[in-house]
């Protein structure tokens, strides 16, 4: 073929391309434009009924997602704004999972977290509406370790472990049925759960029955409250607003030992020394309890687990290498 014709072919080419792609991109973003208009007026109604006062906002944003599968956005209207994250019907449960979350921690009045505004849902979507935060501030670690102690110090009404609903971690479910003992609690709504899980999409744990019995025991002989926890306290999930204040956000909580969310703010990186020295400080002089660097061992399995729950690969080597740990020690 001749170099002219191979360039009159190339254009014939994208000419059929854009014509057959096009159409179907111009739908796709109609389609789109459909449902964020059906979001925003939905919002905006639910918004108005919460807050007593009519509120006609537009959503923006809407394309991200995060772990959970929720994509977040800002819905204003010239006057006020707020923080939404929506997803379809489906994760409706997820989204209530995380605003009862947020209810129970911002009602603590122990430290910021965003005040949940309203739940509902759009012809297409499930969304939950948040007070905006302004992050991107820096603040002192040891100011985010008090308040946070602050909010670990409240404890269960019915003295009980667990959370009056369940929620995700990531896109997985999390029971929290309530159990008298945080022994009780860990194998039954935490360990045996995602190990059932892991075993779905195919991981082999010979050792499941030892590693039970040997954690059953290490939080038998564990004393500890159920705290308020946010259940979620990776680095992504906390921050500083600009004014200095520490804030946390996306929590997946429940009552339980207190010592799980600090594990989990070591598990990808570590907050600063002060936080942890000054959260110590803050819970009594017994704080940190003998033998908490084994349990936060054994509170990150469950982390690393779901992680190969979630994105598969080399997360179930590590969370193995961890059990291991965990029956040797
Ligand atoms: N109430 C809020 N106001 C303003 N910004 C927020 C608020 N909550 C979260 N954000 C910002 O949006 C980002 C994503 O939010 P969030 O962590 O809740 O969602 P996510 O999609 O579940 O993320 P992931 O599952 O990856 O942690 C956060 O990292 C934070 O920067
Ligand atoms: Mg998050």
């Amino acid at each position: 073929m001749f170099p002219g014709n191979r360039v009159l072919t190339a254009t014939t080419m994208l000419h059929v391309l854009a014509v057959l792609l096009f159409p179907g991109f111009a739908l796709a973003l109609r389609g789109r434009a459909f449902r964020m208009d059906s979001l925003s007026d939905s919002i905006s109604g639910a918004l108005s009924k919460a807050t007593g006062s009519i509120f006609r906002g537009t959503c923006e944003g809407g394309w991200g997602s995060g772990g959970g599968g929720a994509s977040t956005g800002v819905i204003k209207d010239g006057m006020r704004e707020y923080f939404y994250k929506s997803c379809g019907l489906g994760g409706y449960e997820m989204l209530k999972g995380e605003f009862e979350s947020n209810k129970v921690m911002h009602a603590t009045k122990t430290m910021k977290v965003p005040q949940p505004i309203c739940l509902g849902t759009s012809d297409y979507s499930a969304f939950v509406v948040f007070e905006k935060l302004s992050l991107g501030g820096f603040g002192s670690p040891e100011l985010f370790g008090e308040s946070l102690a602050a909010m670990h110090m409240c404890t269960s009404q019915n003295g009980k472990f667990g959370f009056h609903v369940n929620n995700t971690i990531g896109a997985t479910f999390q029971p929290n049925t309530w159990q008298d003992t945080w022994a009780d609690f860990w194998d039954k709504e935490r360990l045996g759960h995602i190990l059932s899980l892991c075993k779905r999409e195919g991981a082999s744990c010979p050792w499941e029955e030892d590693l039970r019995v040997k954690v059953r025991s290490v939080l038998s002989s564990h004393d500890c409250k159920p705290s308020l926890i946010h259940g979620d306290l990776w680095s992504g999930n906390q921050g500083f607003l600009t004014d200095g204040t520490p804030a946390i956000f996306d929590p997946a909580a429940y009552f339980g030992d207190y010592e799980a969310d600090l594990a989990m703010t070591k598990l990808f990186g570590s907050n600063a020394k002060g936080f942890y020295t000054r959260h110590a400080e803050a819970m009594g002089p017994d704080h940190p309890k003998d033998g908490w660097e084994l349990r936060q061992i054994v509170y990150n399995f469950y982390h690393i687990a779901n992680h190969y729950v979630l994105f598969g690969g080399g997360y179930w080597q590590q969370a193995e290498n961890m059990a291991m740990r965990i029956l040797k020690a």
